[in-house]
């Protein structure tokens, strides 16, 4: 575990659009997702209340990544095209369908985000590359195929295939689009605006939590992977004037981030297969670093074994999701119960779970 006292105090101001809502809105199978409240765990732990936002049927598909895949789409596809600002997304459609259809969308994953993109392309009627590490399932890679997309498997780990994902979009010129939610040098501009999409399920989950409590989160638990998501919780809530302490959680076989923490510089590390494949990412992306930096409060590190016993323990209470999201139950658990110290954290807390991704089948591990 790794605390971090100075971010409780630590603010920054948002840049999101306020279009972004309304562009979700307007996108086929858009509804809100439910706000789940697990009052038996809140009881447990002694916290006022413990709601998980439950991703699991986002837009038709089991996670919240069209959310960030959809926005950063449509904006990169208007400014490749130099489309006016303001044209939508049924314009965009019909723009490419006249004179752009060999447009080819590009985008390495570990499973959710290759398969939001592969929706997209569909969507707009244009054709997807998305590139998987050796690793990834079989049936993952189904998935990715089923909405579209051409598979290609990388000989190496999530971060060898963004290099490649990335060489074979640039080889197309203007007609390969790199939707990556992950920055590097030179590549910021499209993962600020998957980072900028992610705000809605914020959003969403405040309005929801108000109507129920007439409060706002006290606390966040947000599964990392390469940070972006975290990079979107932190600005939206560091930005809000409520005091709310942000916990990240990663697989102790893929700590990223804890490690970058503890040496104050962005640090690699190599990753192990775990269960909480979302979250199987070497590298924090570049422009979240900074911002993760100054504003998580708390980083935890669970085990195979934890998530899975957290993700047991929801379908207890009907809450069926799968190991990314079950992970910040048991970070949740691990804060409360060693008694480590996360600010903001007590009875009167008021916590929310990211509930990122839906129940999907995995090896369960043994201790
Ligand atoms: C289900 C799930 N949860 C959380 C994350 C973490 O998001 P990020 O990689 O932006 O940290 C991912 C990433 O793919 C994911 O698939």
């Amino acid at each position: 575990m790794f605390v971090n006292p100075k971010a409780r105090t630590w603010t920054c101001s948002s840049t999101i659009d306020v279009e972004i809502n309304s562009f979700h809105c307007s996108l086929p199978g858009y509804t809100q997702t439910p706000l789940l409240d697990c009052s038996s765990i809140a009881a447990e732990l002694d916290l006022r209340n413990v709601f998980l936002k439950d991703e699991s049927t986002r837009m038709g598909l089991p996670a919240f990544k069209i959310l960030g895949a959809s926005w950063a789409t449509y904006k990169a596809i208007k400014k490749l095209l130099q489309l006016p600002p303001t044209v939508n997304v049924q314009t965009v459609m019909n723009v490419i369908a006249q004179k752009h259809q060999s447009l080819t969308l590009f985008a390495a994953t570990d499973g959710n985000h290759g398969r939001a993109v592969a929706k997209m392309a569909t969507m707009l009627g244009i054709q997807s590359q998305i590139f998987v590490p050796q690793y990834l399932n079989k049936p993952t890679r189904n998935l990715i195929e089923n909405e579209g997309a051409r598979i290609v498997e990388v000989l190496g780990d999530y971060d060898e295939a963004v290099i490649r994902a990335k060489a074979t979009a640039h080889v197309l010129g203007s007609d390969g689009l790199l939707i990556q939610d992950t920055a590097f040098d030179g590549y910021e501009d499209i993962p600020q605006w998957i980072v900028d999409g992610y705000s809605t399920m914020m959003y969403e989950a405040d309005s929801q939590i108000y109507n129920i409590t007439q409060a706002r989160p006290d606390v966040v638990l947000v599964p990392v992977g390469v940070g972006s998501l975290a990079q979107s919780v932190v600005t939206h809530y560091k930005s809000q004037g409520h005091p709310c302490t942000i916990i990240a959680v990663e697989p102790d076989s893929a700590n990223c981030l804890q490690t970058s923490l503890k040496s104050g510089i962005s640090t690699s590390v190599s990753t192990k297969d775990t269960i909480m494949c979302g979250l199987n990412c070497g590298t924090v992306s570049s422009i979240a670093w900074p911002i993760l930096q100054k504003g998580i409060d708390v980083s935890v590190c669970v085990t195979d074994v934890e998530a899975h016993e957290s993700l047991l323990q929801l379908r207890e209470c009907q809450v069926v999701i799968g190991p990314c999201a079950a992970a910040t139950l048991a970070a949740l658990k691990k804060v409360v119960r060693g008694k480590s110290t996360a600010p903001g954290l007590d009875k009167d807390s008021v916590v929310l779970l990211l509930g990122t991704e839906g129940i999907r089948d995995y090896e369960v591990p043994t201790r």
